[in-house]
């Protein structure tokens, strides 16, 4: 997203670093047949890509920042990609394989059955999904609860659409303050206002799971003030082994719920736009308001390409939930042994680990610092709102040869 893009003093005298080096493919690979996604492209290859990650600081800085894999793609999803480009099957969307595609996806993957595929909709992307269902349930001015420190496009996009943020910020633990919550709910309905709860589900940035029981406390707590949950899900399918992700819309009592979901984040398919919408039965009236050109946004081939990942791209995604779990591991060791004062509580789903660096003296926006000394890109803590100050976003989402080599940097940068 460009709204993280905090590209700042990229001016700075280079120090130029050592060469890295990525013997990639040397590791044991956990999940049987199918190589580590993480460990497949050189830094040389991935120096060539074209997007966000790569083409916005200048080559010398090792970008560990905005929400992009370094991943080579699950194969069912170039074979199907490939093969609707050699058809020329490159026209509009139409039909509900996507829907259906994920519903069978929920059923093995998180044992739900609810996902009634005539209660969906497609959507360009998460984002504009988000933005779709909010306009849905809420007027001008209405407000919104998030719990920051959160994905900082839920401040721009909600603002961008004149909704007003109401903060709830999480607690200590990283987990849902329902006292906060409480507190913001009752400000945000008072005077008889509309009101909508955009809850992250898991939590971007500290990669917190929801148990059933907080977001079941969180729909009757939502049922209580007439708050409208919105959850924006799309990290869904990356939770860590043996953890288990619980979809809003199957805990009792969120039945007037939305969610939105996508397999974007989970198979890196952000250029390739398409998501879903979904709403539990008592907001099935409201989704049905959704105006048609909505429709008009996804991208046909977008919608093919996540089509394939949920139906076919399983094994790929147990093969990257396994590099990301020893990525966590190795991160956590790292910066235990080279970067003590930074506190890293690993989360139980995202790429994206949260590191607190308060106690490193760098003032509110450590990233800088990084960035300027150490020549490595972080995402700043401060765009995320209340609780980001002195923190940064690192992505795991690479090979564990780059994130030595980010974490050598960022200790570099202290020296
Ligand atoms: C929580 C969350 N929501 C939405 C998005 C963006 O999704 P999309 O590109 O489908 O709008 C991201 C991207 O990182 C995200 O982390």
């Amino acid at each position: 997203m460009s709204a993280e893009s905090t590209a700042k003093g990229m001016s700075s005298p280079l120090r130029p670093p050592p060469p890295i080096l990525c013997p990639m493919n040397r590791n044991p690979q956990a999940t049987p047949g199918v190589p580590n996604p993480l460990r497949t492209l050189s830094l040389d290859r991935l120096r060539c890509r074209t997007s966000m990650k790569w083409r916005t600081y200048p080559s010398d800085v090792l970008p560990l920042w905005v929400a992009e894999m370094d991943v080579s793609l699950a194969e069912p999803v170039v074979r199907a990609v490939t093969e609707a480009l050699a058809l020329g099957d490159t026209g509009y969307p139409a039909g509900t394989a996507y829907a259906e595609a994920l519903a069978g996806f929920a059923r093995k993957r998180w044992g739900w059955d609810g996902l009634a595929v005539e209660r969906t909709a497609i959507v360009p992307d998460v984002m504009l999904g988000i933005v779709e269902m909010l306009k849905l349930v809420t007027g001008h001015e209405d407000p919104v609860v998030v719990n920051p420190p959160v994905y900082p496009p839920f401040f721009q996009f909600v603002e961008h659409m004149d909704r007003r943020i109401v903060e709830a910020p999480l607690g200590a633990d990283h987990r849902i303050d329902f006292g906060a919550l409480e507190t913001a709910f009752r400000q945000a309905v008072a005077g008889g206002r509309k009101a909508a709860y955009l809850l992250c589900s898991p939590h971007n940035p500290t990669g917190t799971v929801h148990t059933a029981d907080e977001l079941t406390a969180v729909a009757a707590l939502a049922g209580r003030y007439g708050v409208r949950v919105v959850a924006d899900e799309i990290h869904a399918p990356l939770t860590a082994p043996g953890v288990d992700f619980v979809p809003y819309l199957s805990v009792p009592g969120a039945g007037s719920g939305l969610s939105l979901m996508s397999a974007s984040k989970a198979w890196n398919l952000a250029g390739l736009k398409a998501a879903l919408a979904l709403a539990g039965p008592e907001a099935a009236a409201d989704l049905a308001r959704l105006p048609e050109e909505v429709s008009h946004g996804p991208s046909h081939v977008g919608a093919i390409a996540h089509t394939a990942a949920l139906r076919d791209g399983t094994p790929w995604l147990d093969a990257l939930l396994d590099g990301l779990d020893d990525n966590r591991r190795l991160l956590a060791d790292l910066l235990a042994r080279h970067l003590p004062a930074i506190t890293y509580r690993p989360g139980e789903a995202t790429y994206l680990a949260w590191l607190d660096c308060r106690a490193l003296g760098l003032g509110d926006d450590p990233a800088d610092v990084f960035l300027q000394r150490g020549r490595v890109a972080l995402n700043s803590g401060l765009p995320f709102g209340t609780g980001g100050a002195g923190h940064v976003r690192l992505n795991l989402a690479t090979s564990p040869e780059v994130i030595e080599e980010g974490v050598r940097r960022m200790a570099a940068a202290l020296r």
